[in-house]
């Protein structure tokens, strides 16, 4: 699967299912570019671990909710690679209330991170890809599930998956690759904050009898990345051990503010 010689951007690449995405690229020889929000010392963290593959990693503090944040971003990523190859648009967030409770201010945030940036950040980044590019986005079995609070970011990742159908089809006489993935329950910070429910729970509706850890998204995500993968277009691919098949249904999410 080797990805020597690639430049690749990882949204939200600093920290849990971004950084294990950004550490397999890096150790398929990609170069990497890290971006983050808030956490500076985690993007440098990250950015080290993947030096020490071998591979550049360059990080780029962004909020993704600003369209002209995300201009500058690419901006600087033209003039510091010229190119781009991948792109995974991983980082979210969004506002953790049912819908009767939501307000347009939060709707607005969950949808401008959520969805809009992809939008926005595949505009500019085919205009850096070669032929062969590939874009991959992070949904969530929330797009098509109902649970509690989840309202804001279950649409917006409905939208994001629809957003990867009109892109792939757009694209696709670019010879650029857009598809995406959606995990169930993965065991990340941001996990531990908006589901209130024991890892025992996930863990027992998962038929795989495990959950889901952020290397095998990274993995899948990898993989259409790369050009074995190159006639799969515009498939949201689930990543959850079995558990949207079974009658006990997914782990339940019932507090927090993310996803
Ligand atoms: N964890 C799960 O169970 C689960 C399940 C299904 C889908 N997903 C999806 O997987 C993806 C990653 O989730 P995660 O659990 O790994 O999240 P996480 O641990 O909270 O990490 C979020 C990452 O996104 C960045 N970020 C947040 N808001 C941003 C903004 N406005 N602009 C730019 N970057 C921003 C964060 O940077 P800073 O740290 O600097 O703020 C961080 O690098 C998301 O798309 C999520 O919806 C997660």
């Amino acid at each position: 699967m080797s990805l020597k010689g690639k430049v690749a951007l990882v949204t939200g690449g600093s920290r849990g299912i971004g950084r294990a995405i950004t550490l397999k690229l890096a150790s398929e020889g990609a170069d990497v570019i890290i971006n983050y929000f808030r956490k500076t010392s985690s993007a440098e963290a990250t950015a080290q671990e993947a030096q020490a593959k071998g591979v550049r990693a360059h990080i780029i503090k962004a909020n993704l909710a600003e369209a002209e944040k995300i201009d500058s971003m690419f901006d600087e990523i033209a003039a510091k690679f010229g190119r781009l190859d991948i792109l995974v648009s991983n980082a979210a967030s969004g506002v953790a209330r049912a819908g009767l409770e939501l307000d347009t201010r939060g709707w607005q945030w969950t949808m401008d991170i959520n969805a809009r940036a992809f939008l926005l950040c595949a505009q500019r980044a085919a205009r850096l890809m070669p032929s062969g590019g590939k874009m991959v986005a992070i949904s969530s079995l929330g797009s098509r599930l109902v649970w509690p609070i989840y309202t804001a970011v279950g649409v917006s990742k409905a939208a994001l998956e629809m957003l990867v159908r009109y892109l792939a089809i757009e694209l696709a006489p670019k010879g650029i690759a857009v598809n995406g993935v959606a995990p169930g329950a993965v065991e990340t910070e941001a996990l531990k904050l908006y589901s209130q429910a024991a890892p025992g729970q996930a863990v027992k509706s998962t038929p795989v009898g495990r959950m889901v850890q952020p290397e095998d998204v990274a993995n899948v995500v990898t993989f259409l990345c790369t050009d074995a993968a190159d006639m799969v277009r515009g498939q949201i691919i689930v990543i959850d051990g079995g558990m949207s098949l079974t009658t006990s249904g997914p782990l339940v999410v019932e507090g927090g503010s993310h996803g």
